[in-house]
């Protein structure tokens, strides 16, 4: 199979239309059988559930190329255990693992020509979505729904590549103690447009949210968790019943642990705490591990040591082995990785 004519190591988070796509239609109580096709268009009532009440979820996961070709995927059965806890909260008929795995695989295999070469840095981000399709106006759950698929070859999620990032405490919060915001709801990210274009006119790539209760502890920023290592060198990352349980996180809590030797916490972070840690950085498919090199909160500046120029040794080495996993250069744990074709 001859791969798509794409400047690869060019590329930044964006979106590209790949030639094949998934979709499947929830009616009269069940899923019916999913469908790959070429049209990247949707079209559907002006009263959805999604257009009125924002009744949406969805999951993001990448496709890698290994370096004897083999195209893989990474934990993606927990994608869709999330996925199916999104829908849960949002009253959206669940999918099965086995209906996600499988529309993954299918459209990953169609889609192969878009998967980025090993070793380009590039890679193919998969975005699954479930949302309510049928009419509603009074509040209440759609009647139908459409569980669907893409993909989309990617660079890093931040302008410069890996170079640290600048980030600032929002003023607004994003998700409210016993909300949604554990969960992946299209609502969350909606309502954090506004903060991001806030902290981006500023001149920051991101926010910092800080727990909405009581404003004290860290939370995460709009898209990824913090990790922090402290002076004597533990990964200490947030606890939090009102943050997105990252895979990526949680794989590299483990990765810390036994691949690394490292002391890992995962306990609540006060802000007050920030200062002392000799590195800062966010986790997550899009992000993988992006350095942090300065946090302020209005007048106070936290200048973090690792510096504004390179990843500090440790965040560099979770980077490094995780990375390495999700490449096939680092041996993975039983059941991290599944092969495609
Ligand atoms: N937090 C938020 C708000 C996110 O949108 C994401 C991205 O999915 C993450 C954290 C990281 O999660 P994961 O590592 O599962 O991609
Ligand atoms: C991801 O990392 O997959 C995300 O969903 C973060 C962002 C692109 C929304």
């Amino acid at each position: 199979m001859e791969k798509k004519d794409i400047k690869w190591g060019e590329l930044g988070f964006g979106y590209m239309p790949t030639d094949y796509r998934y979709y499947a239609e929830w009616k009269n109580g069940a899923w019916e059988e999913g469908k790959l096709t070429k049209d990247n268009t949707i079209t559907m009532s002006e009263c959805a559930g999604v257009l009125q009440y924002a009744q949406t979820c969805f999951e993001g996961l990448k496709a890698y190329t290994q370096k004897d070709g083999s195209i893989v995927t990474f934990r993606p059965d927990l994608n869709a255990e999330r996925l199916q806890s999104s829908a849960r909260r949002l009253l959206i008929p669940e999918v099965s693992t086995e209906m996600f795995l499988h529309a993954l695989d299918e459209t990953v295999k169609a889609n192969a020509a878009w998967v980025p070469p090993y070793g380009t840095g590039a890679t193919l981000y998969v975005r699954p979505f479930l949302f309510g399709s049928g009419p509603v106006i009074g509040v209440a759950p759609a009647p139908e729904y459409q569980f669907r698929l893409f993909c989309t070859p990617v660079g890093p999620y931040f302008k410069g590549g890996v170079k640290p990032i600048k980030i600032c405490v929002s003023d607004y919060d994003r998700a409210a103690p016993h909300g949604t915001g554990d969960i992946k709801a299209g609502l969350n990210y909606a309502m954090s447009l506004y903060a991001g274009e806030l902290a981006h006119s500023r001149g920051y790539n991101e926010n910092m949210f800080l727990d909405a209760g009581t404003r004290t502890y860290v939370e995460e920023t709009g898209g990824a968790n913090f990790l922090f290592v402290t002076k004597d060198g533990k990964l200490v990352t947030p606890k939090s019943s009102t943050i997105l349980p990252s895979i990526t996180r949680r794989s590299l809590v483990y990765v810390a642990k036994e691949y690394l030797g490292l002391t890992v916490e995962e306990r609540q972070v006060p802000f007050e705490e920030v200062k002392e840690f000799a590195e800062v950085g966010v986790c997550g498919t899009a992000a993988v591990i992006s350095p942090v090199g300065e946090i302020d909160n209005h007048d106070e500046k936290i200048m973090v040591p690792s510096g504004m120029n390179e990843f500090g040794p440790v965040l560099g080495k979770l980077r490094e082995t995780l990375t390495g996993i999700q490449n096939g250069d680092v041996e993975a744990p039983e059941g991290w990785i599944r092969k495609i074709c």
